[in-house]
């Protein structure tokens, strides 16, 4: 299990390089090179299990962190169709991408490190999604925990927070999924060489109730609910 006390603390530069390669053309690539080819062949986890979860927990009112390209928003068959939608990310390029694609919604777009606290809610969204982005962030448990609290403190009580994200301990890491995650640690792309399963589930116990975890190949699949932020 990694050690949380020796890990260093998420640095400006970390925060940014976990976020830069995030450019045009990654994007232009990114559903059928990440999405398509990486999940079902290095991670072992075909991305149809992350649009299961987004069918099945989007709310009316949902908050998406790391947004990517909105791939799954875009493609998703909803049990509840969202009516509002805010997508927050660090990357501008990525919001004018996403946003684009996502027009139809007419989503606010907020630029923000999701390491900070959140200048959305509090209290009011039924869904919040992190989908692989906490492997992305520098930092042990209690940073990336701090920005689940950020989830749970936009979600109102009984909001649901879902995601995904790629770990180094506690699953099988298959040989080339190794070899690519020490890869982009060495690049700064992946910030999870110490994540492992068992802080996962720490992290979302403590913030969250009835939390669901689940994996397929090295990636942990989450969903959980909200307990109502009260302020302290
Ligand atoms: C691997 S992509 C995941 C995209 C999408 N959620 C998906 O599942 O396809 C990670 C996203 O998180 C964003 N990101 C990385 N670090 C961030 C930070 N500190 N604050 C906000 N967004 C960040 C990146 O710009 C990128 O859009």
């Amino acid at each position: 299990m990694a050690n949380e006390s020796d890990e260093p603390k998420a640095s400006p530069e970390d925060i940014h390089d976990g976020q830069a390669v995030y450019d045009r053309r990654v994007l232009a690539g990114y559903d059928l090179g990440v999405l398509g080819l990486s999940c079902r062949l290095i991670w072992r986890c075909p991305k149809s299990f992350m649009q299961a979860a987004y069918n099945r927990a989007v709310g009316k009112r949902h908050l998406e962190l790391g947004v990517g390209t909105g791939y799954f928003l875009d493609r998703g068959s909803f049990e509840t169709p969202p009516r509002e939608i805010t997508l927050v990310d660090l990357n501008p390029v990525v919001l004018q991408v996403a946003g684009a694609r996502l027009a139809r919604y007419q989503p606010s777009c907020v630029r923000a490190n999701v390491c900070d606290p959140l200048p959305v809610g509090p209290g009011i969204f039924d869904s919040a999604a992190l989908n692989f982005l906490l492997h992305c962030l520098p930092g042990d448990w209690s940073v990336k925990g701090s920005v689940l609290s950020g989830a749970a403190r936009a979600l109102r009580a009984g909001g649901q927070v879902f995601g995904s994200t790629i770990l180094a301990e506690g699953l099988p890491v298959s040989g080339p999924a190794r070899r690519l995650m020490v890869e982009y640690n060495r690049r700064g792309v992946f910030h999870n060489s110490r994540d492992d399963l068992a802080g996962l589930r720490r992290a979302l116990e403590s913030t969250f109730d009835d939390v669901r975890l689940t994996s397929r190949g090295c990636v942990a699949l989450f969903e959980a609910t909200a307990r109502g932020w009260v302020e302290k």
